[in-house]
């Protein structure tokens, strides 16, 4: 179908490994992997490379938290990205890693190369220290007000309120997140990548056409205020690589992670036995384009292409901005449920249906996505289920029990001519894919789907059955609705690619856009299974309550930040306080919980009374060592019924999660029953 086969390289920004992979981030990949997806449908070759980031301190920090190494982390989240990856029907060629042989090689070229090409200065400058536990401290260890905006409680590189990035020390109020102590300054050596050098090169690369408008604007803001040069590097103790003529300095995070792009691709191309550079030397013939956030719009905008340019290789073509996905016009929220993994997610609903709602509202802007629960199922039932897969559903049954499976010689004259209309919408369904405007797109094919319905409805075939001088009526107008049918799902597969596998089985042929031209006549189709099934309100629900769960049982903020990230609730009165009952309570038994991740189940006796208590502190003891052990329990609150069974109280501990979670433990005088004061 394509004129002309163009070579197209894309990626989705790199996924920490310090974490599971929300919703939110299924934005920007079902995106990528929709355009993807449109694109190799187009018949263009279209390789998505992409990889997890697994460097920088946040990922030291949760090793740390675990008391596992930063590698076995990042080993172990890469599996599970890799599981929600293909759970979400995404289709990357390559999900690779940051810290790899790949992009160590090419981490060190892009830096020798600026370096030989005298983009690189040493400078010492002043950084912060950490007096009491003796050590520099990188970005993530410094907390402190935003010197451009004024929020507090920012990290020490950029402002998550307001994006601007910064130097730690202009932080106002710094705290190091390690000891709590004001840090110092002290000399220190650093790399920088000169910037500044770039600033016309700039002006006039993000101004070229290469941006959104929105973020070009943004863009040139900062150009207007003056770019400052990079600091690259990072003092030890740094999880990355070492700079190579600088002997316990660290490439810094953000550094690395684009080349890890490079990085994968080369992996990808050293299986398939081609060059790397091909897609990624000045003179490439590759389109290159790059899916991200709007956070980090700074990173891939200004950063990046000055680096590639310095290096010699050549810049994106594009790079695609989207917003934040926000919940029922929230953000996602841990305590309201709406912080949902993808996992959880799929454990209650098809990916399908968050594909298709996703497809229904995104546009090429950089605004918030708002997945509105309630519109989100009753969108997907009506649109998927009420309008799409309706279609065969009243045709195939005809088709299989009164004609053998077998579809009509012709289509009726004027579904002929219906078809034709149909087929000539797709150029501009088509160029709503390739400009990322999908909401457009489905509204176009939705309303070919709505046309077909009423075609339907109007031709009655239920009723014409009943008489035996319309039987071949029946079998023509069943026969137009089937391949409205498979022209709706071929229109639709960039989105949908389970719904396409099961329609190619259907109809025993495969989508494609180049014998969509030909209308299926004279053909067997296989016996109709339905394909889609409605959401369900407890579907929802579930999904909710679960990731509320997972919070309760789980919270594991990094040291030092537990206040700051979780607000302090309201203001009680002694009274309230004094409703609550704590007890002594000894564990007599301690056992793992099928299938829960963070819980134990606790049985408690406290004085002639036993207990059945879930406790989610399973990262911190192995079950034995809780036997037989003393605690404090709240033994008035309300049984709860939770997922493993009822839960009847609450065990107190504290600290900061993971390993570190301590259940008070009372005197060895105390016994069981009694209460706490
Ligand atoms: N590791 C960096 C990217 C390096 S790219 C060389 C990073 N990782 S991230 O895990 O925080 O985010 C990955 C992508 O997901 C980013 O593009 C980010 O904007 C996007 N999103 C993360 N949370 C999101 C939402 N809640 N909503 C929409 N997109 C979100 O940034
Ligand atoms: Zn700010």
């Amino acid at each position: 179908m394509a004129d002309k086969q163009r070579k197209i390289l894309v990626t989705a920004a790199l996924p920490y490994a310090n974490g599971p992979l929300h919703i939110g981030h299924m934005l920007e990949y079902v995106q990528c992997d929709i355009w993807v997806r449109f694109q190799r449908l187009m018949g263009h070759h279209c390789d998505w490379v992409w990889a997890d980031d697994a460097h920088g301190t946040p990922i030291m920090l949760r090793a740390e938290q675990l008391g596992i190494t930063p590698l076995q982390l990042t080993e172990q989240i890469k599996l599970e990205h890799e599981r929600d990856i293909a759970g979400f029907l995404l289709s990357p060629d390559n999900f690779h890693s940051t810290h790899s042989d790949e992009n160590r090689e090419l981490a060190e070229l892009v830096y020798t190369r600026n370096r030989d090409a005298g983009l690189i200065r040493k400078r010492t400058i002043a950084q912060l220290y950490d007096a009491e536990k003796d050590m520099f401290l990188p970005d993530r260890y410094v907390k402190g007000e935003c010197p451009n905006c004024g929020s507090a409680d920012q990290y020490g590189d950029n402002c998550e309120k307001c994006s601007a990035t910064y130097d730690a020390t202009e932080l106002k109020n710094p705290i190091s997140v390690v000891s709590g102590s004001t840090p110092v300054e002290r000399d220190s050596e650093q790399y920088f990548f000169a910037l500044s050098d770039y600033s016309e090169w700039l002006s006039k690369w993000t101004a070229s056409g290469t941006l959104q408008p929105e973020i070009a604007n943004k863009i040139r803001e900062w150009l207007d205020s003056g770019l400052q040069d990079w600091d690259i590097s990072r003092n030890a103790p740094y999880w990355g690589f070492e700079i190579p003529d600088a002997p316990g300095k660290y490439f810094y995070v953000w550094l690395d992670a684009p080349i890890g792009y490079i990085a994968s691709y080369k992996n990808l191309m050293d299986r398939r036995g081609g060059d790397y550079l091909d897609a990624w030397r000045k003179d490439s013939d590759f389109e290159l384009y790059h899916f991200i956030g709007k956070d980090i719009a700074n990173f891939h905008t200004l950063f990046w292409p000055a680096l590639l340019d310095g290096a010699g290789l050549r810049t994106p073509n594009g790079v695609f901005c989207h917003g934040f996905l926000m919940v029922d016009d929230n953000k996602m929220s841990k305590s309201r449920g709406t912080f949902v993994s993808a996992n959880t997610y799929l454990k209650h609903l098809d990916p399908e249906y968050l594909r298709y709602y996703f497809a229904a509202k995104l546009n090429d802007g950089v605004a918030d996505f708002n997945l509105q629960l309630e519109d989100f199922s009753q969108r997907v039932n009506a649109d998927l289920v009420g309008k799409v897969v309706n279609i065969a559903s009243r045709c195939a049954g005809f088709i299989t029990k009164q004609f053998d499976g077998k579809l009509a010689t012709q289509l009726p004259s004027e579904c002929a001519a219906d078809y034709q209309a149909m087929l000539a919408q797709w150029p501009t369904i088509a160029g709503f894919y390739e400009s990322r405007e999908f909401g457009k797109a489905i509204r176009e094919i939705i309303q070919i789907a709505e046309k077909a319905n009423v075609y339907i409805a109007d031709a009655e075939p239920w009723v014409k059955i009943k008489d035996d001088a319309s039987r071949a009526e029946v079998q023509q107008i069943c026969t137009a609705g089937i391949n409205y049918f498979r022209l709706i799902v071929t229109y639709l597969s960039p989105v949908l690619p389970s719904l396409t596998s099961k329609t190619e089985e259907f109809l025993g042929v495969p989508l494609t856009l180049e014998n969509l031209d030909t209308p299926l006549l004279d053909h067997s189709i296989t016996k109709f299974k339905p394909m889609v099934v409605r959401i369900e309100e407890k579907n929802l629900n579930g999904m909710i309550e679960d990731t509320k769960e997972e919070a309760k049982a789980f919270t594991a903020p990094a040291a030092g930040t537990a206040l700051a990230d979780e607000p302090l609730k309201a203001e009680i009165e002694y009274d309230d306080f004094d409703k609550c009952d704590f007890r002594i309570a000894k564990i007599v038994d301690a056992q793992h919980v099928e299938g829960a991740d963070k819980l134990l189940q606790l049985t408690l006796d406290i004085g002639g009374e036993t207990r059945n208590v879930f406790a989610g502190i399973k990262s911190a003891y192995p079950p034995e060592d809780l036997i037989g052990r003393l605690t404090v329990m709240v033994a008035n609150l309300k049984p709860r019924k939770m997922r493993f069974g009822m839960s009847e109280g609450m065990v107190l501990a504290a600290g900061p999660g993971g390993k570190d979670l301590f259940i008070l433990n009372p005197d060895e005088g105390a016994a069981p029953g009694m209460r706490v004061k």
